[in-house]
């Protein structure tokens, strides 16, 4: 018996052994072609040398000190790399260990810099229905994702929700561009219905990873919201844990958009899953006000911006452009959504196959005309993503609550960035065997 205290206690997790690239391999030695990148984690592949020696060269120098006590080189040119990433005006760079973390940050950094600015009534933060934002309370409560929210919600803050932005399945059931955009114009309404003078900041996955699976709004919509924002002095946020570092095609999923954010935090593709790393980044708008304020950021964390941390992610960075991983994933996963496109579209059981980058979804439903989503209990994307695992191919499924928060389903693939044109053509015949089987048991 097993003294982990694992999320599911019934399950016979598979004990993995090694991994490198694309793939993992288990104690069994089966392959498993990784078309998740752990969940979307992994983006330069797994195993690669140069960062695992930057760990261990500076793991022999110094591990850990204090980040309240010193600096450390790491820390200094991790935060000018990020910074070089960044949208222009983006000026200083705060460490924690992870992407709930961050996001808690944004909230903090976002209160105070509004206390620092001289404006102490502003504290809410505006997020959206289906979105997820991480697991701690205060980002629960920025979360959109009901099932996550349900156990804990009398724990939740008051945080205003607004509808998410999504064509497949528009919130007031119209089309885009006739639409003109009453998603964004929500934002507004309720900013009006709360008093502007509580609102502190807007937070939002600008292209939404696991609640959604890549749905990716409008243009004119990001342009709108970040104009609403700055009317209001308010904070506009985003979350980019999951598309931060060249996911999505560009460096950050904003730069889609033309817009540049005032806080970014981001988690996964920084540390590339070598390093338990998170960060925000701030605009230089922000870290003015501290500058002219108090000079002190009441918040931090004991493991932040450690120097073997740091290592690693300046490593994974350095290998992310050296290699133009983020031009890579722009092109390949253009070749990756017309490969699927190619093999699943005629699949009664496929909804909408969707994404940028190499942050693609599968929206599954019962019927591709009424997009009526499955009875959730069903767990239909559970039984597609069990069938590919078992066939070696590892993607991120049961995501449910799509379509309304309760029901609809959805895929995520979010593959290493370095996947090729031949992985892609096996990811896709393994996905059309078992979408084939799901709508073989339950339609
Ligand atoms: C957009 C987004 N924000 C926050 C988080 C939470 O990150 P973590 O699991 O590292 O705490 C996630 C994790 O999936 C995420 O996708």
């Amino acid at each position: 018996m097993s003294n982990v205290f694992y999320a599911s206690l019934g399950k016979d997790y598979r004990c993995v052994d090694y991994a490198k690239g694309s793939y993992v391999y288990d104690t069994e030695g089966k392959q498993y072609l990784d078309c998740a990148a752990g969940i979307a984690v992994a983006n330069i592949g797994h195993g690669v040398t140069e960062v695992i020696e930057a760990i261990y060269e500076q793991s022999k120098k110094c591990s850990y000190v204090y980040g309240g006590t010193f600096t450390n080189e790491a820390k200094e040119r991790l935060s000018e790399q990020i910074i070089r990433l960044s949208p222009e005006g983006m000026s200083k760079v705060f460490y924690c260990s992870g992407g709930s973390e961050a996001v808690e940050s944004i909230g903090k950094i976002a209160r105070q810099y509004q206390i620092e600015a001289k404006r102490p009534s502003k504290y809410k933060v505006i997020s959206r229905w289906q979105s997820y934002h991480g697991n701690t309370i205060a980002t629960l409560s920025y979360g959109g994702r009901p099932s996550w929210r349900e156990k804990y919600d009398n724990y939740l803050m008051h945080m205003p929700h607004i509808a998410q932005c999504n064509c497949y399945r528009c919130p007031y059931g119209l089309s885009y561009p006739n639409c003109k955009l009453p998603c964004a114009e929500e934002l507004e309404r309720v900013i009006k219905y709360e008093g502007a003078d509580t609102i502190a900041a807007f937070l939002i996955e600008p292209i939404v990873g696991t609640t959604a699976c890549a749905t990716v709004p409008p243009v004119e919509y990001m342009k709108r919201v970040r104009e609403i924002c700055d009317t209001y002095d308010i904070l506009f946020c985003v979350d980019e844990v999951i598309t931060g570092f060249g996911r999505t095609g560009k460096n950050f999923a904003v730069d889609h958009f033309g817009v540049v954010p005032d806080l970014i935090s981001v988690a996964k593709g920084l540390g590339g899953g070598y390093v338990p790393i998170g960060a925000v980044i701030a605009h230089k708008k922000v870290t003015d006000a501290f500058e002219a304020g108090s000079k002190n950021l009441m918040h931090s964390f004991t493991f932040a911006g450690n120097p073997m941390v740091c290592a690693g992610a300046s490593a994974v960075l350095a290998y992310t452009v050296e290699h133009n991983l983020v031009q890579r994933a722009a092109v390949e996963g253009e070749i990756f959504l017309k490969k699927l496109k190619k093999a699943l579209a005629e699949l009664d059981i496929v909804g909408d196959i969707r994404g940028i980058g190499m942050l693609l979804g599968i929206e599954l439903v019962r019927d591709q005309k009424t997009k009526e989503p499955f009875a959730p209990a069903l767990n239909v994307s559970g039984f597609v993503g069990n069938y590919c695992f078992e066939h070696g191919l590892l993607i991120a499924s049961g995501v449910i609550g799509t379509a309304d928060g309760i029901s609809g389903e959805a895929l995520q693939i979010s593959p290493t960035l370095i996947l090729t044109e031949e992985e892609m053509d096996f990811a896709a015949k393994i996905l059309k065997e078992a979408l084939t089987e799901a709508t073989r048991r339950f339609r």
